[in-house]
């Protein structure tokens, strides 16, 4: 059973770099977010995913960990992070942290030791050694870097080394079985990080990618899924209150084994990108756009609805807006299009993730240099748009010092400025996460059934005593509903109901009751 502060959660994801800066120096800070929970709070999420803020060489933006339980300098001390908690649980908001299992930086001490010439240490087996100091053309194993005569493995970047949970069945003998001490003491490890940060008041942690523990895994990753459960046990007797969501986008599986959320993602398997970014297919196809040539959200309703019913009642399917990793939703859609998109996304079940400054349609900035390991992702990760002041209100420092630049735009937009209009996209998203916590049939429980899913036709679902439609088309359309004089409770664009039949504007989006 997810944890029961869930069933209406709203999640608000900070890039910690880019949100608020307090002190000057150009790079958002702990004291930042403190200052802006009363605005979190306001937009209608109740709990943060905050991306790494441990000690990090930041090669990769923090999800290379020098530390994990010392909080980065750049941000501010163990303190202020406890601080942060404290603020947002008196205003009702739990915090996640991001917990990366599967790699350390290679500045972590744990590495230094296990890649030092004095070998056997402690920590030899903690990462994961071909008996070799060549490795051929194996492309993620790294040679010719350590002191020992071995190469090792890595998860992501060079920077990046493996942390060792064992091989699902060894073939060599450098490979350990999940259940040799030394695996077992990696992810003891990791738990007594979860307990460190939980004991200090922590709600739970987003779980960096989340299915690359077991090497060599099978398909349906039962090494890894066997280490999840395990945590899932020490998290259900000593914090049962915590939550864990997944990086993974495989629900069926991460679900059963113990995680109380997992995010549908922008990879191919899922076709989420279908609904918001559907930018690399041969024809831009994406689902909310006004244009869209051949709209059929079945490409991801597929899939969805299949995951959907194997996982009802185990855990949640969490849509979010966009992440760190992705282009912004703004890249392809404009403001009418995103308030559909965001309409159809907070009302579906599970709970949905909203990346800090698509609620008022950031922009993706394209072709700016990488930073700490960003490359394309770098436009996703700059700064948030406040008010009309300097650097739009998200630093006093001077604008060469700032982590990202800010939008150039003259027309960028802000917090303030979208505060002040009663029909912005700030304003929507209020509005519809202010229905979504007034309705529980809308929330993570509610049931869901889709009733028309035709390609051109508005796609039409069922949240238990409400009938929902969405039509992104540039035309108006008419819906046939499964009951007479039902009565919209919630409009975007224009509906009008007769009799058994709905009629919805171009591109709207109804709430019937
Ligand atoms: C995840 C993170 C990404 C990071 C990678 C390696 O995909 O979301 O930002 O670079 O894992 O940790
Ligand atoms: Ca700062």
């Amino acid at each position: 059973m997810p944890a029961k502060w869930l069933k209406d959660a709203v999640f608000y994801e900070i890039y910690p770099q880019s949100f608020k800066d307090t002190n000057k120096d150009g790079i958002g800070d702990f004291q930042g977010i403190i200052e802006k929970l009363d605005y979190i709070k306001a937009l209608g999420c109740n709990a943060l995913w905050i991306n790494p803020c441990f000690d990090s060489p930041f090669h990769d933006a923090g999800y290379d960990v020098r530390d994990y339980k010392k909080a980065a300098g750049r941000y501010g001390t163990n303190e202020d992070l406890y601080r942060l908690f404290d603020e947002a649980h008196k205003k009702g908001i739990r915090v996640l942290l991001d917990l990366v299992p599967g790699h350390t930086s290679e500045e972590h001490p744990w590495f230094r030791q296990s890649q030092s010439a004095d070998q056997p240490n402690e920590f030899s087996n903690r990462y994961i050694w071909t008996d070799n100091w060549f490795c051929g053309s194996n492309l993620n194993y790294i040679a010719g870097e350590a002191e020992r005569p071995n190469a090792y493995i890595v998860n992501f970047f060079k920077c990046q080394p493996a942390l060792n949970f064992g091989f699902l069945k060894p073939q060599e003998p450098w490979q350990l079985p999940m259940d040799h001490p030394d695996c077992v003491a990696t992810r003891e490890a990791m738990k007594d990080v979860m307990r460190f940060w939980l004991s200090h008041g922590c709600d739970g942690f987003r779980v960096d990618m989340a299915a690359s523990l077991v090497k060599y895994d099978d398909e349906v990753k039962s090494g890894t899924c066997a280490i999840w459960r395990e945590v899932r046990g020490m998290l259900d007797s000593e914090f049962p209150e915590a939550a864990i969501v997944a990086e993974w986008a495989r629900p069926d599986l991460s679900l059963p084994a113990g995680f109380d959320m997992d995010f549908i993602l922008n990879d191919p398997h899922t076709h989420y990108a279908s609904l918001l970014r559907d930018y690399n297919a041969p024809v831009d196809n994406t689902y909310f756009k006004k244009d869209a040539p051949a709209r059929d959200i079945n490409r991801f309703m597929d899939v969805y609805r299949r995951w959907y019913e194997q996982t009802k009642g185990v855990g949640y399917i969490c849509l979010p807006t966009c992440n760190h990793d992705t282009p912004r939703p703004r890249f392809g859609l404009d403001e009418t299009e995103l308030k559909l998109a965001y309409a159809f996304i907070f009302t579906m079940p599970g709970v949905p993730f909203l990346y800090y400054g698509d609620e008022i349609g950031m922009r993706y900035q394209d072709g700016l240099p990488t930073k700490e390991g960003g490359y394309q992702r770098t436009g996703t990760r700059t700064p948030m748009q406040w008010d009309g002041g300097k650097n739009l209100g998200f630093s006093e420092a001077e604008a060469e010092a700032l982590y990202l630049p800010v939008d150039p735009a003259a027309d960028a937009p802000t917090v303030a400025a979208q505060e002040a209009d009663p029909a912005s996209l700030l304003n929507t998203v209020k509005a519809l996460l202010k229905l979504r916590h007034e309705n529980a049939d809308l929330q993570a429980d509610g049931p869901f059934e889709a009733l028309c899913s035709e390609p051109e036709k508005p796609f039409v679902y069922r949240r238990g005593g409400l009938v929902l439609a969405v039509n992104p088309a540039g035309e108006a359309a008419t819906v046939r509903l499964p009951a007479q004089g039902m009565k919209p409770i919630f409009t975007l664009g224009n509906a009008s109901v007769d009799g058994g039949t709905l009629t919805l504007g171009a591109q709207s989006f109804v709430v019937l009751k």
